[in-house]
């Protein structure tokens, strides 16, 4: 069973405040070629609103049984179609290169390690076309936050949770009461840079919020558009 599975349940609530980013995808997806690709597509809340209003095809593919089950139902009520795929991400493979991939709400920050990392961007890189772009984003890494958050209980909505932070390791774990587990791993600029460098992609924008303003000292997202190059 995938982590995941066990947070299906309170994923909108978890995910109440997270709506910006959906017009930042939606925009970019209106720009690509059909079908964009969403990585950890979860629920469906960005594949749905992109097939809804660009009308374009969405593969979106997702570890958790659960979550793409929600997102199943959620594409029929919205009376979209959804190319729904149960996968690893770090085995991405599309049968032609695309135009546009995604991966929001800070998925790829569950990749454990490099190699995991590296592995997934290789697989990006291999996926897009020429000029074809991959667009997440992600938290800056902010150690007085993960401090913070070290050892306290909370909800999400009426289900208690623990956060544990592990500098050792760069690891949030937040473990629900009911016992799912899920990860964070944290990603420097320097790292994200890397990755770009190893897959042959090229940072076309560095933002540090949806709404386009500038990435500077002060950002606590990485909001990154990277591009394959045309040549
Ligand atoms: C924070 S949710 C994001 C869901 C959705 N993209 C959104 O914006 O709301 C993270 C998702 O990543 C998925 N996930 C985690 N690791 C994965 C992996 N290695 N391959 C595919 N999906 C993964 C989880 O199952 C979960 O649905």
């Amino acid at each position: 069973m995938s982590g995941y599975d066990g947070f299906a349940p309170i994923y909108d609530a978890w995910a109440a405040d997270m709506t910006e980013d959906v017009d930042f995808y939606i925009e970019l997806a209106s720009e690509a070629d059909e079908p964009v690709v969403e990585l950890a597509v979860g629920s469906g809340r960005v594949a749905i609103p992109i097939a809804k209003r660009t009308g374009k095809r969405v593969i979106g593919i997702d570890s958790s049984p659960a979550m793409l089950a929600m997102a199943r139902e959620r594409a029929e009520s919205a009376g979209v179609e959804l190319d729904l795929r149960e996968g690893d991400m770090r085995d991405l493979a599309v049968d032609e290169p695309v135009s546009l991939v995604i991966c929001p709400a800070r998925a790829l920050l569950h990749l454990p390690s490099w190699r995991d990392r590296r592995r997934l961007f290789e697989r990006v890189a291999a996926s897009l076309r020429p000029g074809g772009r991959f667009a997440w984003n992600a938290f800056v890494f902010d150690h007085k936050v993960a401090a913070e958050f070290d050892g306290r209980e909370d909800y999400i909505g009426d289900v208690a949770h623990r956060n544990a932070y592990v500098p050792a390791d760069n690891r949030i774990d937040i473990t629900l009461e009911t016992g799912p587990r899920i990860s964070l791993w944290w990603v420097s600029r320097g790292e994200w840079e890397g990755l770009l460098d190893v897959s042959g992609l090229e940072t076309e924008a560095l933002y540090g919020w949806f709404d386009r303003r500038p990435f500077d000292e002060e950002s606590g997202e990485f909001v990154w558009v990277a591009r394959k190059p045309r040549s």
